[in-house]
């Protein structure tokens, strides 16, 4: 929800505060400390991974801003892993580079302690290396990391990095130790390489930056990635945590053709515009508030806008500007 009320702010002061530390257990399971994840009583979308068929929710989370240090500060990000389960949410993104790798450690270890590493989905990316050795090192230093001993999938943080880890991330795939590997990027100057890869490569995956702000992907990486049957992971969808979505929208109330696709949010709508390109496996916003989490699980419920909709959304945000 994207504006608090003093219940809901009472009960975040009391997470961070630690109060209610220790994985979450003095919550308990199914206590609705944040509300009730919105459109509940509506059909859960998932999307298949073209190759394996395997079915994820179309709402995840985005960890870069996950480098917490503190028990206080861990507190909220364990409450979304919890939440995540209870509204049928799996995908974690991540990253080596996190919180200078601290990012990784939180999510283990929060896994660890809810024990809740069989409920999700954890994607990690590596940084381009110089070599060999600096690639497998940075590979081993995700596993321990998060305290696994393989991943859901693993990516290419940096195009720049691809010709010395892809023929190790297959040697990983080939081991078993990540079921799907890829290559992620944030930039529309690397897509002519990035459709390189996409035909070259036989890539699992992509990640790649859309949003109804940046709109760029949808010309030629998402078609060409539903050709080639990659899943495609959509980073940064308010178009990044300054300047985005909400910074535009300031407290403008919502479009009425909301409530048509059960958008209660400027979130929920703003994903939901993602969600409907049918090329999008899973939308990973960045959150670190759990109050977020529940409202961005939202959009992975219900309606979805059809083109006239999408037209709509779009027409909106570039009246502001964007
Ligand atoms: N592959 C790459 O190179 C790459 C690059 C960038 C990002 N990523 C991935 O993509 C994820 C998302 O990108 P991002 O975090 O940079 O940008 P984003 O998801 O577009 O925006 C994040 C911002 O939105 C806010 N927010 C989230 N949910 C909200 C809600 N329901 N209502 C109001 N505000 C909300 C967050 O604040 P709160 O924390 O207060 O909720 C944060 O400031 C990252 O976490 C990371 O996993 C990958």
């Amino acid at each position: 929800m994207n504006h608090a009320d003093p219940q809901s702010t009472t009960r975040r002061d009391a997470i961070k505060l630690g109060l209610l530390a220790g994985a979450g257990l003095a919550v308990g399971r199914g206590a609705p400390l944040f509300g009730e994840v919105p459109n509940r009583a509506q059909e859960l979308i998932t999307r298949p991974i073209p190759g394996t068929g395997e079915r994820l929710p179309v709402v995840g989370v985005g960890t870069n801003q996950w480098g917490a240090q503190s028990e206080e500060s861990i507190a909220p990000l364990r409450e979304i892993v919890r939440l995540m389960s209870e509204g049928g949410a799996r995908f974690i993104d991540t990253a080596r580079i996190y919180g200078r790798g601290r990012a990784e450690e939180v999510i283990g270890q929060i896994l660890r302690e809810l024990d809740a590493r069989d409920d999700v989905f954890i994607a990690t990316k590596v940084p381009s290396p110089d070599t060999r050795e600096e690639a497998v090192a940075s590979l081993e230093g995700c596993m321990t990391a998060l305290g696994v001993e393989r991943v859901s999938a693993m990516r290419v943080h940096f195009l720049d990095g691809v010709e010395i880890l892809m023929p190790i991330l297959r040697e990983w795939k080939e081991a078993g130790r990540a079921r799907y590997i890829g290559v992620t990027t944030m930039s529309a100057e690397d897509y002519p390489e990035l459709e390189r890869l996409i035909r070259d490569e036989n890539l699992d995956t992509i990640e790649i930056d859309y949003s109804v702000l940046d709109r760029a992907a949808a010309a030629r990486i998402l078609p060409l990635a539903a050709d080639h049957g990659l899943s495609v992971v959509v980073a940064r969808p308010f178009a990044g945590r300054r300047g985005g979505v909400f910074s535009l929208v300031g407290d403008r109330p919502l479009p009425d053709f909301a409530s048509e696709i059960g958008a209660t949010s400027w979130a929920q709508l703003t994903l939901k515009y993602i969600i409907a390109n049918p090329a999008v496996t899973v939308v990973i916003p960045g959150t670190d508030d759990p109050e977020h989490m529940v409202d961005n699980m939202g959009a992975g419920r219900g309606e979805l806008p059809d083109a006239d909709m999408r037209r709509r959304i779009e027409q909106i945000f570039d009246g502001l500007g964007g």
